[in-house]
């Protein structure tokens, strides 16, 4: 395999992870989690969603969150904004980076943001633009690039036109969800060297979902392909509101497990990680979803 030899790593279980808890989890914890992942080494923890409240309430306290947390040096803490007034309210909470998520589905689009592709790439536009003049950096999303869960398959020219839509509103960076968990290495292998003949492969970023346990397989597919930014949420949380059964993401500890025994430097010390799975863990009353979080525990005891 051609393996980068250091990846990124996007921490996404305070907000993909959290936003799909049957309850919600106390401010003080999720400040806790934030300010634990980043102490773990990882270099960006997104932190929660300026989304409609009514929509996702397990992320209401937005604001308060990130009023609790104790920014690290060096960490990028970025929200997901909708909209203008999910800019607004981010802006207000002195954040320094958002990102937009739109979908390659019709159906998801119409699910998750209430517009069709169209009209949720024209909400982006004014929302990018804001944000750059303030001097924010912004990430953007494609869901469902490797299937929706009420449209069924995704044609990859949907995936490359929406992605390259969101490039050229100025996001600087693409992350391409496979936002069932439904996908499988040669599909992603294929789909990111399509992309690459469209887009600045070096500025997408993969988001796999571990429904079919694949999560693993296909981040490296993407690896192997020049992508070196994978999102994954420790201990496996979450998954999505708006695309029922789907699993968390991709396990951040079998990540960092698989990278480091690679030779792929993360930067993350999976010690600490683990520790900080299994105490979020206990505060959720379950087993984390990682099984490199499972084995180092069991080794443990
Ligand atoms: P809408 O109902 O069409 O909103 O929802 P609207 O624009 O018609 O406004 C209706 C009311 O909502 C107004 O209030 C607005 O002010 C208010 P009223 O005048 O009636 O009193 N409003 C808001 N309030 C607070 N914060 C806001 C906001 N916006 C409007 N930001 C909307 C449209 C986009 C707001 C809604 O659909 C929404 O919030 N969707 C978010 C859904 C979401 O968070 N989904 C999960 C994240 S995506 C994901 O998980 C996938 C990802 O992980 C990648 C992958 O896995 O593939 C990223
Ligand atoms: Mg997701």
């Amino acid at each position: 395999m051609r393996l980068p030899e250091q990846v990124t790593i996007v921490e996404v279980g305070p907000r993909d992870g959290l936003q799909n808890e049957p309850g919600t989890v106390p401010t003080d914890v999720k400040v806790e989690l934030i300010d634990r992942l980043a102490r773990c080494g990882l270099p960006v923890v997104e932190a929660t969603s300026f989304v409609h409240p009514k929509w996702v309430p397990q992320l209401a306290d937005a604001a308060e969150v990130l009023a609790g947390i104790t920014p690290l040096a060096g960490v990028r803490y970025p929200v997901l904004v909708p909209n203008d007034k999910g800019l607004d309210r981010a802006l207000e909470a002195g954040v320094e980076e958002v990102a937009v998520f739109g979908a390659a589905s019709e159906a998801f689009s119409e699910a998750n943001l209430n517009r069709t592709i169209a009209e949720s790439l024209e909400m982006f536009a004014p929302v990018v633009t804001r944000a750059l003049e303030h001097g924010l950096r912004v990430r953007g999303y494609v869901s469902c690039v490797c299937g929706c869960p009420y449209q069924g398959p995704v044609p990859v020219d949907d995936v490359v036109r929406v992605t390259a839509s969101l490039f050229e509103l100025g996001v600087h960076e693409v992350s391409v969800g496979d936002t069932i968990g439904v996908g499988t290495p040669g599909q992603v292998a294929s789909l990111v060297g399509i992309l690459a003949g469209h887009v600045p492969i070096d500025r997408v970023a993969v988001h796999m979902h571990d429904t079919y346990g694949q999560g693993l397989a296909n981040t490296l597919a993407a690896f192997d392909e020049g992508v070196h930014v994978a999102d994954a949420s420790a201990g496996g949380l979450g998954g999505c509101p708006f695309a029922p059964g789907a699993k968390g993401n991709l396990a951040t500890e079998d990540l960092v497990y698989a990278c480091e025994g690679s030779g792929i430097r993360t930067g993350v010390d999976l010690d600490a990680l683990v520790d900080t799975t299994a105490w979020m863990h206990r505060q959720l009353g379950r087993a984390p979803a990682s099984r490199v979080a499972e084995a180092v525990l069991a080794k443990r005891s």
